[in-house]
């Protein structure tokens, strides 16, 4: 059986002297959209942090399509084909939307060249029509819009949406939802942190709860979607 796209074993970070994540394991399989849910300060960050290589594991691992990553530099976990959209979406609000796009630009880990400026176009019709518009002066949903599509010009083997709904008016929630959900049909791997869960029901194919930085369950969206014991325990709903 091929490796997962993403994995994480008994992940331990620490912030300083304060450990934050405890053993924390997670698996994405190819083509799966993983929901990482969990209440505010659960860990999703860290996680995210973690996987990205900014918090380093202290001990654990974490490995993309079967190789280590951990240990290794933010830019070379980058280059592996993992994208991060961080929390705090950090677009160049001086610089057109085009250019923020060609920011991002690169060739997969093997040489890919799958997203080009005329494909995100296509898939993110709202950004061809702002392309010389500063970054700036978009809303904050079409600037998660933006940071989105900047990570997919990087081709990576998977993307992490650190909870992209976040703040937004509910019809820009649905249109991101629409989003990853037409991503997901291109055969993107996503990994998507969410204090939300009802935005993750018609999203996400599988879901994994943390709670104070330990994996509570593990599961298909639909078996979660009918446990209401794991629902009312660890997200507010
Ligand atoms: N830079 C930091 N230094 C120390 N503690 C932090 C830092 N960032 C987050 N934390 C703490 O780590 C815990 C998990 O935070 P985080 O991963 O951001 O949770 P989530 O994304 O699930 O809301 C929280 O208790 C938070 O206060
Ligand atoms: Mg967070």
């Amino acid at each position: 059986m091929a490796a997962p796209m993403l994995e994480v074993r008994g992940a331990d970070v620490f912030y300083g002297a304060s450990q934050i994540l405890f053993g924390l394991d997670l698996s994405v399989e190819r083509g799966q959209t993983m929901a990482l849910l969990g209440r505010n300060g659960a860990g999703k960050s860290t996680t995210f942090k973690a996987i990205a290589g900014l918090a380093p594991p202290r001990r654990g691992e974490i490995r993309l399509a079967g190789v280590p990553v951990s240990g290794k530099a933010p830019y070379r976990i980058a280059r592996a084909g993992i994208g991060y959209v961080p929390e705090d979406r950090q677009i160049f609000p001086e610089h057109t939307v085009e250019d923020n796009l060609i920011v991002g630009a690169k060739r997969g880990p093997r040489g890919e060249a799958h997203w080009t400026l005329t494909r995100i176009y296509e898939v993110f019709p709202l950004l061809a029509g702002m392309r010389t518009r500063m970054a700036g002066r978009l809303s904050g949903g079409e600037q998660q819009m933006l940071t989105i599509a900047r990570a997919l010009m990087g081709n990576p083997d998977i993307l992490l949406l650190d909870e992209p709904s976040e703040g937004l008016a509910p019809i820009i929630v649905q249109a991101i939802g629409g989003l990853i959900r037409t991503m997901r049909g291109m055969g993107v791997t996503i990994l998507l942190a969410e204090q939300n869960m009802h935005f993750c029901l018609d999203v996400a194919t599988h879901a994994t709860v943390v709670d104070k930085g330990q994996v509570v369950y593990c599961a298909p969206m639909a078996e979660l979607r009918s446990n209401a014991a794991i629902t009312q325990r660890f997200l507010a709903v």
